[in-house]
């Protein structure tokens, strides 16, 4: 396995940086899941202290096996965590991956997701780890959808209660972004090119 496989590059954003996730985030991330505007159009089940350490041990875990993963997005001062991106989910077999986001709220609406889940994916498709990249979302996650439309992903579909959100079945739109799109819309100038790698 290769070696840059075992943890996430660093990758630099205006204004923040995706770095690795590791066990010191927990309170941070704890603190804004916390707030019910984050997850209420989502499938976050009830956030705890356990879930919290859950997911970035898992997430460490992922990328040590050679998965793809979550990075962290962390401010670009200080270095703290204000939110996720990244993969939740891969099938290197069939080469694509399902990317998954979200941010303290007192960081939406600056533009600064579309700027983390850009680096996120076009790392995946430069590194030639996948050929398609999913989505899914709430039909009524409004945000999400504009952030996924914005970034050249073409809504495929309608998936009938697709997952249980505190307690109840939502239905999802299903999204997806293949290479050839991502090219596309590169070569056409719709996306920055801001990213430096370390
Ligand atoms: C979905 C979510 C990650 C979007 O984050 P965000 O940083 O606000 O999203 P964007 O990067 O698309 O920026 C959004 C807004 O910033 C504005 N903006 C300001 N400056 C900008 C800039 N320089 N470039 C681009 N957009 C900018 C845009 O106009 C955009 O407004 P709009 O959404 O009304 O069109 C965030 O709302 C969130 O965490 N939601 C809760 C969790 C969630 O639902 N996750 C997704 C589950 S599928």
């Amino acid at each position: 396995m290769a070696q840059e496989s075992r943890q996430p590059p660093t990758l630099e954003i205006e204004g923040a940086r995706l770095r690795p996730l590791r066990e010191g985030d927990a309170g941070a991330l704890y603190e804004y899941l916390r707030d019910p505007a984050v997850t209420e159009l989502t499938s976050y089940p009830e956030v705890t202290t356990a879930l919290v350490e859950a997911l970035i041990a898992k997430s460490i875990r992922r990328w040590h096996e050679g998965d793809l993963s979550r990075w962290a997005v962390a401010r670009g001062d200080d270095d703290r965590l204000i939110g996720t991106c990244g993969f939740n989910d891969s099938s290197p077999a069939h080469r694509w991956a399902e990317v998954a986001f979200e941010l303290s709220r007192a960081h939406w609406g600056k533009g600064l997701m579309g700027r983390a889940a850009t680096a996120a994916i076009g790392w995946a498709f430069e590194h030639d780890r996948v050929d398609r990249v999913q989505a899914y979302t709430r039909v009524d996650n409004f945000r999400s959808q504009r952030l996924l439309e914005r970034l050249g992903f073409l809504r495929e579909g309608r998936l009938r209660s697709f997952r249980i959100c505190r307690g109840r079945p939502h239905d999802f739109y299903v999204y997806g972004l293949l290479r050839s799109d991502w090219i596309g819309a590169r070569v056409a100038g719709e996306r920055g090119d801001a990213v430096r790698h370390r």
